[in-house]
């Protein structure tokens, strides 16, 4: 937090060059249902961090964690610079009426564009955490157990809903052939035969998203799972396979137990069909061959990456989180977040005297002090010394 000493050239040498690290000001946070407790707090930790003012909106589809919020943060956070503010979208709007000095929004693309217009009309700078379809590259080279248990956890990690969990899985026809069973194996093993007993598997939020991911079981073929139960908003861990491009199921984020297979027959068909979509929140690769993850991790582009495992990258506070295109701008956890909330202000603090160092900077210009001048800014003085 603490000022940051900057380098000076030669024409500043007597000169303070810093960056203080200061807040933006009043922050709006609207945080998600998915991970309703994290997803708000984690910022506002970060916005409190580097001083600001802070209005929470959670989300009003995850109403319990909603009403704790507003009840509870209060009691903790000096109400003059922290407030909850509760209600759906058009609460929102309204809020949104007014002018911030930053806000952080974390959800779906469609209500990211909404936001990021509304910021627009005051220039209000935003970081937007988002989502798409995060691919997964399986390579030949496997051992196909071994990716099916990471691969399940991580797409069944809270029923599905979440926005780094891998959406799609790109690998050859045998390849295909060897992870089914194994994946049968893994989601046996961690929710037993009737999944739907598993103390270990969570509900879809409401039923809005249940009909949505129900239209998604229809697309190619239910290879394993494919069972829901509407009373229940129960959705299995679900395979699908057979899948074309064209279906609905690879148009929209899943964000749901349901995982469709693709096949590709080489690692440049994956990359180019990566590389025709939207940049990704994550991207992640599987195999045996550390080459292969390199080249899926060169010749692509997304927010995160993960090679041979799920969303571990996201326990880090060393590593930056967030998208990039239409997954997402801006970054955050740990230092970052800190970053993030904090306006890098540019400083430089020169003598109040010493005006004859500064004739050599007015007119009228001789070419000599045009010389000197050059070289005064463009030298650093630690390449001197
Ligand atoms: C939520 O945040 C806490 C504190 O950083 C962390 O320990 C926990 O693992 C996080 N949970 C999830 C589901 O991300
Ligand atoms: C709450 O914040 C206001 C405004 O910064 C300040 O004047 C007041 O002293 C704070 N109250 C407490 C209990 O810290
Ligand atoms: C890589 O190969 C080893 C040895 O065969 C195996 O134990 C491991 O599970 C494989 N890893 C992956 C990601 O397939």
């Amino acid at each position: 937090m603490k000022d940051e000493p900057a380098s000076t050239n030669l024409l500043t040498k007597m000169d303070c060059a810093f960056i203080r690290k200061e807040p933006f000001g009043l922050v709006l946070i609207i945080g998600p249902w998915n991970y309703p407790v994290n997803l708000t707090l984690v910022p506002l930790v970060g916005a409190i961090a580097a001083g600001n003012c802070v209005i929470l909106k959670p989300s009003e589809k995850s109403k319990g964690t909603e009403k704790v919020l507003a009840e509870v943060l209060p009691q903790y956070l000096n109400q003059s610079c922290f407030a909850v503010v509760v209600g759906g979208p058009e609460e929102t709007q309204k809020l949104l009426e007014h002018k911030f000095d930053y806000i952080f929004f974390t959800g779906n693309p469609r209500v990211g564009k909404i936001v990021m217009a509304a910021a627009a009309k005051h220039l209000t700078p935003v970081t937007l955490e988002l989502g798409g379809k995060n691919p997964c590259y399986v390579d030949d080279n496997c051992d196909p157990q071994t990716v099916a248990n990471r691969l399940a956890w991580f797409r069944y990690f809270n029923m599905g809903q979440t926005c780094v969990a891998p959406d799609y899985v790109l690998c050859s026809p045998d390849m295909q052939e060897r992870l089914l069973p194994a994946l049968q194996n893994a989601i046996t093993r961690f929710y037993g035969d009737d999944p739907q007993n598993s103390p270990n598997l969570g509900r879809i939020i409401n039923q809005k998203h249940f009909k949505r991911l129900q239209e998604l079981l229809s697309c190619g073929r239910v290879a394993i799972g494919g069972q829901s139960d509407e009373s229940n908003l129960y959705i299995a861990p679900t395979v699908l396979v057979d899948v074309q491009e064209t279906d609905k199921v690879m148009q929209e984020e899943v964000f749901g137990p349901i995982l469709p297979l693709m096949t590709v027959r080489s690692l440049d068909e994956a990359i180019d069909f990566i590389n025709r979509r939207e940049k990704p929140l994550a991207l992640y690769a599987f195999s045996n061959n550390s080459q292969v993850v390199s080249q899926v991790l060169d010749r692509t582009s997304s927010g995160n990456f993960g090679g041979n495992d799920g969303f571990l990258y996201m326990t880090l506070l060393s590593l930056p989180f967030g998208g990039v295109g239409k997954s997402g701008t801006g970054r955050y956890h740990g230092k970052f977040s800190f970053n993030t909330f904090s306006n890098h202000r540019a400083c430089l603090i020169s003598p109040s005297g010493l005006e004859k160092l500064n004739e050599i900077r007015y007119p009228p210009y001789s070419s000599q002090a045009q010389k000197l001048l050059r070289w005064a800014m463009s030298s650093h003085s630690c390449t001197l010394l």
